[in-house]
């Protein structure tokens, strides 16, 4: 019998995990939403509408918690008298600990943490998965880990690297569209129609990921590959070197991860 996964809060995230799954395959699959019309979409991908929070909550093995981290205590600590050891678990909420999760949920079941990044929203994110808490079972283990491996990559990471994970791959995005944005607008300089320059930047930065997640090669070497001598490539490059590129972006993360852990503090 294939397991149950439910979600309370299916807003962007939640319901994006929900129709990553619901779209795969291999999981019943049910959610609650504080407003009913952000189930309309799921149902149609057969997720089950649930009345409440706690009828989820009963209802799955599963439990994935997707409401505004303020939020999340509140919601967990009503749903006690459904929870058991037989359920996980598992909050997305950012800056939420393990110990306030367990603690919300009086240690009723084991509890993961999971810290999606905004791609997930299209079925690419990559998931860092924290399993500390020592009461979840091997099998309930491998069960998560399966769950998020089809939804995009997983990568299981104790939990006080989670705001390095958040500094670098959460907010990793918003590195990314800078980038993007910069080509899209030389494009643009150059006489391209947005649209056009839009298309063919995003398409470059998809080849480029596949090929340097297929070739082990150093990324340098990957970067050098493209500088012919005397070429024009060499030339651009040169800019970004000496403009510090590579060095402002190892900047940006751990201005980040700083960030990170002094709101961890407040
Ligand atoms: N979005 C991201 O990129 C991202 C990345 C990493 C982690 N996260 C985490 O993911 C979680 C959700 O973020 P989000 O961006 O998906 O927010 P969101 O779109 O606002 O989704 C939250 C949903 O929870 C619903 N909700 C609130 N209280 C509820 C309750 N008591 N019972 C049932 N549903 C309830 C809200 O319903 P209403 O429609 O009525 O407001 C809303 O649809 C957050 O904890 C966040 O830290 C998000």
């Amino acid at each position: 019998m294939s397991l149950t996964v439910g979600c309370i809060g299916c807003g962007n995230m939640g319901g994006a995990i929900l129709a990553g799954l619901a779209r795969n395959g291999g999981y019943a699959l049910c959610g609650y939403n504080r407003s009913p019309e952000r189930m309309t979409p799921l149902q149609k991908l057969n997720v089950k509408s649930m009345p409440n929070a706690l009828a989820v909550a009963q209802a799955s093995d599963i439990l994935i918690i997707a409401v505004k981290p303020y939020q999340v205590e509140s919601v967990l600590r009503d749903l006690h008298p459904v929870l058991n050891k037989e359920k996980v678990l598992v909050s997305i909420a950012a800056g939420i600990t393990l110990q306030r999760l367990t603690s919300a949920v009086q240690n009723a079941c084991p509890v993961v943490r999971c810290m999606p990044n905004t791609p997930a929203l299209v079925g690419k994110g990559v998931f860092a998965l924290c399993f500390e808490d020592s009461s979840i079972s091997a099998s309930q283990q491998s069960g998560v880990r399966h769950l998020f491996d089809t939804l995009g990559t997983c990568v299981e990471l104790p939990e006080n690297k989670f705001t390095a994970f958040s500094a670098l791959i959460g907010a990793g995005p918003a590195y990314v569209f800078a980038m993007m944005q910069g080509l899209v607008q030389a494009g643009v300089t150059l006489g391209f129609q947005q649209r056009e320059a839009r298309q063919m930047v995003t398409s470059l930065f998809g080849g480029c990921s596949e090929m340097a997640q297929c070739d082990a090669k150093p990324l340098m070497q990957l970067r050098d590959d493209v500088c012919s001598p005397a070429g024009l490539t060499i030339a651009g490059v040169n800019v970004l070197d000496r403009a510090g590129l590579t060095g402002l972006l190892v900047d940006a993360v751990l201005a980040a991860e700083q960030r990170g852990r002094e709101m961890e503090k407040s």
